[in-house]
């Protein structure tokens, strides 16, 4: 886009923000000054009204996936070795082939009754630890790929979180973590916020730890045992038919000469995963080459998308852009908008079995952070679902259109788009989602909520969807693009324990 284009932009701005937008007739005639207006440029000018580039990247030193510790962090990402009882790894539930998630609503880490079969099919084993028929692990996985914009918080509670608040991917932040109080720094947390996560899945019994690794009752002395297991010192893997991490460790940290004592480490485990995860930069989509100028890049249904998406409900758009703001799509911030409450839910609300979530309020015990969930990012966002804090939703017209009015999206919910072991643990379904929604209400009355219903046409939501479309970069789809971020066999396999996914991914 030319800087002409750009100044007639910001000049016209004031009366695009003034005039009709984003429905089918509407658009492109209005009565406020902005007739002569192409469908562009107010998409220009709307975009520009809200800082928006289409590009995230400014400004970031961004790691490469050729870098030696990013491809140490692929190697660990991929092996079960980190996994207890030595049957799940990171990339069981974030696979680059599916959007970097797991394409399930609610993910299943050990005792699955194929360890390397990931995505749709993958099952919980009925001999399993507390099997009751469904997922043990209560949310949904969220993409891996690029969480190195998150600058405050991590996971759907935000758990990990930066206490400066000041830095990209928290960066040199004093960092709280689970193993520190709320409000702390957790001294050991790592240099960026993507190194703090990484020191938890591990330590999950239904992520990764299992139910029988003996190592401890600390996150600590979890840790420690997982070192000495590459380091070859654990009995398992004394065991094994090989081990060669250290040679993996020496080369990811550029240091020969090092010694397992001294290289294997969690910190180091955890800032080559971060590493790794952090590489996963996949932001070229339509949107950013349309804002880069070429006009094409997007379907005319997708730029009234866009002014919906940026124009607020009271001005005739839909009001996304209240939270998911910026050129990453989020405010980083916690609210409630009342998903579905399915899966075994983290121990919350008093009626057995405790299937319920409170989401931040377990964080922050604030009353209004009660089911509130963080803001999620919505590049790639067609290719992430099932969507919601636990996947709820399998379809993302149904996400969207859960926005524009939950209480009516909650009451037509289809309970028969989940898999069949997941509908075995919707209890109290109702019960849950409606304690979220009642709380939605509440903080509505009160002039809390950034949630506003909308009265979208169907031509509208479709427009919506033409836009959220357009936020997914085309290397998702291409085996070769993607192929960087999975070990082939020209990448050592240092213990043999390498998830090689089956079937078709
Ligand atoms: C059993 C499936 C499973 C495994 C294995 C797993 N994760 Fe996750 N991951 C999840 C789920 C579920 C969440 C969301 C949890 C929450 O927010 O409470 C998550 C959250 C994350 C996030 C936060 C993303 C965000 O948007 O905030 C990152 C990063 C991540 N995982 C990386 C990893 C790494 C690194 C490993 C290996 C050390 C790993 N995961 C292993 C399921 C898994
Ligand atoms: C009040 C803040 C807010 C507004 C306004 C808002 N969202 Fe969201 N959105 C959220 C939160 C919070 C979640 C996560 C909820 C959960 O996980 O339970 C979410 C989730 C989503 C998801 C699912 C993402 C995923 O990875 O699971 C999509 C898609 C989405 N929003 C699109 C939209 C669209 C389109 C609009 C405008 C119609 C919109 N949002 C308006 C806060 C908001």
């Amino acid at each position: 886009m030319s800087e002409g284009f750009r100044s007639a932009a910001v000049s016209i701005a004031a009366a695009v923000l003034l005039s009709a937008c984003g429905g089918e007739g509407s658009s492109d005639d209005n009565r406020n000054g902005a007739e002569s207006l192409t469908l562009d440029q107010k998409v220009s000018a709307v975009a520009k009204i809200n800082g928006i580039t289409g590009d995230p990247t400014t400004g970031r030193t961004l790691p490469s996936i050729t870098d030696p510790k990013a491809r140490l962090g692929m190697q660990l990402f991929f092996s079960k070795a980190l996994g207890g009882d030595l049957d799940s790894a990171c990339v069981s539930c974030h696979h680059p082939l599916l959007g970097g998630g797991d394409n399930l609503s609610l993910s299943i880490g050990v005792e699955a009754v194929l360890p390397d079969l990931l995505g749709p099919g993958r099952e919980h084993r009925m001999d399993g630890h507390e099997y009751d028929g469904g997922p043990t692990v209560p949310r949904n996985a969220p993409s891996t790929f690029n969480i190195v914009f998150y600058d405050e918080v991590l996971f759907h509670d935000g758990r990990v979180e930066s206490l400066g608040k000041a830095n990209p991917n928290g960066e040199g932040d004093a960092i709280r973590t689970p193993d520190s109080a709320f409000g702390v720094a957790d001294v050991n947390a790592g240099a960026n916020l993507s190194a703090a996560q990484a020191r938890f899945p591990v330590t999950s019994p239904e992520e990764m730890r299992g139910h029988t690794f003996q190592a401890g009752t600390t996150t600590a002395a979890l840790r420690t045992a997982l070192e000495e297991r590459l380091k070859g010192e654990d009995m398992e893997m004394a065991l094994a038919a090989m081990n060669d991490w250290l040679s993996a460790f020496q080369t990811g940290f550029a240091d020969p000469m090092g010694v397992a004592d001294d290289l294997i480490t969690y910190d180091h485990i955890a800032d080559a995963l971060a590493a790794y995860q952090n590489s996963q930069v996949l932001v070229d989509n339509p949107w950013k080459d349309y804002l880069a100028g070429d006009t094409k890049a997007i379907s005319d249904d997708a730029k009234r998308g866009a002014l919906l998406f940026y124009t607020p409900v009271a001005k005739g758009g839909a009001g996304c852009s209240g939270c998911h703001s910026g050129d990453f799509f989020t405010d980083e911030q916690f609210h409630v908008v009342g998903m579905p409450q399915v899966g075994r839910g983290k121990g919350d609300g008093v009626v057995e079995p405790h299937d319920n979530d409170y989401g931040r309020f377990r964080e922050t015990k604030e009353d209004d952070d009660k089911f509130a969930f963080r803001t999620p990012h919505l590049l790639n966002v067609a290719k992430t679902g099932p969507w919601g804090h636990a996947g709820a939703y399998t379809s993302l017209e149904a996400v969207v259109r859960h926005h524009l009015n939950p209480q009516l999206a909650f009451d037509n919910y289809d309970l028969s788009q989940l898999a069949p072991f997941v509908q075995t643990q919707t209890d109290n379904i109702v019960l849950n989602t409606q304690q979220a929604l009642d709380q939605l209400a509440a903080l509505r009355l009160a002039g809390k909520s950034k949630l506003v219903n909308a009265d979208l046409t169907d031509v509208q939501v479709s427009q919506l969807l033409a836009f959220l479309n357009a936020l997914t970069d085309p290397c998702l789809d291409d085996r070769d693009c993607m192929a960087k971020w999975i070990p082939g066999d020209d990448v050592p396999d240092p213990d043999g324990l390498r998830v090689k996914a089956l079937g078709t991914l």
